[in-house]
């Protein structure tokens, strides 16, 4: 795969560089990168950051022929470094947008500070329901169907200091069905989010987003 900043054949756009940061299996980054590579995306993954060294997503990473970088409090025991050395390797790698991807941990205030409004995370429901700390994985999608919510989807976000808090960049519903169990709800949301996921970091690798204290504008899509 072509890295950030080499000539492309996909014209200017494909210079646009993202920087990964998972923490487990990794399908939403193989979503990205198998529309980079196709050329349906008008970007590239520079590098992959994760914080658990095993991870299916710096496999995944690996695979692709993408920098893959175990950054985590083993690696960056003293306080501070960590949020340093995550700051200093995504603009070494020419990051232009971070792309959290079943990312666990809280990002520092380096890294916050020199991607401000550069920094998106996917959430596996509507926020702002059924989010914020401990909200993650199967959680979700348990605490839905309990619920008895009829509707859940996945929401793009901007990070910020809490969790899932950010202004909302994109979002979209699908229908919990009376029979869903948070098993059958969490693969019909996962294929939302790697299509939704995609569809925001387009908006970005384009122009297209524009950021106005709480709120998201996404500029129009004819030329
Ligand atoms: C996704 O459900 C995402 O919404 C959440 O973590 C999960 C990551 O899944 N933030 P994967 O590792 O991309 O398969």
């Amino acid at each position: 795969m072509l890295q950030c900043g080499t000539a492309n054949p996909f014209g200017e756009n494909a210079a646009y560089c993202l920087g990964v940061l998972a923490s487990g299996g990794g399908t939403n980054l193989q979503a990205i990168l198998n529309r980079s590579a196709s050329g349906r995306l008008p970007a590239r993954v520079g590098v992959v950051i994760g914080n658990n060294s095993k991870s299916g997503a710096l496999v995944r990473a690996r695979r692709a022929g993408v920098p893959a970088i175990h950054l985590s409090g083993r690696t960056h025991p003293q306080p501070g470094s960590l949020d340093r050395a995550i700051s200093e390797t995504l603009r070494s790698h020419g990051v232009n947008l971070v792309v959290l991807a079943g990312y666990m941990k809280k990002l520092g205030p380096a890294t916050l500070e020199s991607y401000r409004n550069r920094i998106v995370n996917i959430h596996p429901a509507l926020l702002p329901a059924f989010g914020g700390k401990g909200m993650f994985g199967k959680r979700v999608h348990e605490a839905v169907v309990q619920s008895g919510a009829q509707v859940s989807g996945a929401t793009v976000h901007l990070v910020d200091e809490e969790y899932d808090t950010g202004p909302i960049i994109l979002q979209r519903r699908i229908r919990v069905a009376p029979e869903d169990t948070p098993d059958s709800l969490a693969g019909k949301v996962l294929a939302v989010e790697h299509e939704l996921y995609a569809e925001a970091i387009r908006l970005f690798a384009e122009g297209k987003i524009r950021v106005d204290g709480r709120n998201v504008r996404i500029l129009s899509e004819r030329r």
